[in-house]
């Protein structure tokens, strides 16, 4: 991913936050501790499925998300993470998919839920997917999209996508790919197959696993591990990790040398007093 992707996003408005209200229209809740960041999936008598506003919610959190926040939680109420899409998304009418726009118009509405999605790549910020329950579609998305997976034992993903006709596009094809070989992922996405919390593990999709009912417990304990380090030596590094896979040997090599330089004349500074 090119740096200029992995800046936090410009407001696209002066707007702030978004109201509970607006949060809870996208199915959302968001707790702001210090520096932690809580976003909850909050439809659980709909398996917390997603609706476009919920997309364009995520992609408000993330252009207003105070600059004290280090690390952002994914989580969801009730039985599963997410069941990914709202299938009424598919069904026409008002707030339904514009199956009639025209190719720009189109595209211009799946980049809009899109950014939902691309800001949890932002260095400034370390985010974790708490998954439990059933992460399908653009829920397995969501959590692809994250730094970190934390599983529940009783997790199961699945790119549900191409059985239903479509193809997965909420920016979680790159990662998969990346996290699992293109072959991995045809035979995944190809059979829409579940893959429980063990074998995602295995495969590199998930970080930890925890019992079932160990979720929170374990969000608490890597969160924790998180801020104990510096918090501008977590940014570069994170930055220098997502473009490790773009750049050649020389031009890491060129990268990492300009972010230590940054950082031993901040710590020198800081020794000085
Ligand atoms: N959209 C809308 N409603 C959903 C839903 C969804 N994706 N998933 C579940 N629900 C609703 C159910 O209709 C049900 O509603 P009622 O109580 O009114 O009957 C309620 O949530 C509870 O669902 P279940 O009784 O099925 O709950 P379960 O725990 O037995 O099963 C589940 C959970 C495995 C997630 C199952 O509900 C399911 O398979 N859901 C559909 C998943 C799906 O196909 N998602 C689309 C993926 S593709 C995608 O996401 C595309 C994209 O991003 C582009």
């Amino acid at each position: 991913m090119a740096e200029a992707e992995l800046r936090r996003p410009e407001p696209a408005t002066t707007a702030g936050p978004p109201s509970e209200a607006e949060l809870a229209e996208g199915g959302l809740r968001l707790e702001v501790d210090g520096a932690v960041a809580t976003v909850t999936l909050a439809r659980p008598e709909r398996r917390n499925a997603m609706t476009f506003a919920t997309w364009r919610m995520l992609a408000a959190i993330g252009r207003t998300l105070p600059p004290e926040v280090r690390v952002v939680v994914l989580r969801g109420d009730g039985p599963s993470f997410s069941a990914g899409i709202d299938l009424s998304m598919f069904s026409g009418g008002e707030g339904g998919f514009p199956f009639e726009a025209d190719d720009e118009t189109g595209d211009r509405f799946i980049a809009d839920l899109q950014e939902g999605y691309t800001w949890l790549r932002n260095p400034e910020i370390v985010t974790v997917a708490a998954v439990h329950g059933h992460a399908i579609g653009g829920g397995f998305q969501l959590a692809l999209a994250c730094d970190i997976r934390i599983a529940a034992e009783d997790a199961k993903f699945c790119m549900k996508e191409p059985a239903l006709g479509l193809v997965p596009d909420l920016t979680g094809t790159k990662p998969l790919v990346e996290i699992v070989g293109v072959n991995r992922a045809v035979e995944l996405c190809l059979t829409a197959r579940t893959v429980d919390a063990a074998e995602a593990a295995r495969l590199g999709l998930v970080e930890r696993v925890v019992p079932t009912g160990g979720l929170d417990a374990g969000v608490e304990a890597l969160t924790a591990e998180l801020l104990a380090v510096n918090a501008e030596a977590a940014v570069a590094t994170k930055r220098l990790l997502f473009a490790a896979p773009l750049n050649t040997l020389d031009e890491q090599c060129a990268a990492e040398r300009r972010e230590q330089l940054v950082r031993l004349r901040a710590l020198a500074a800081a020794f000085r007093g």
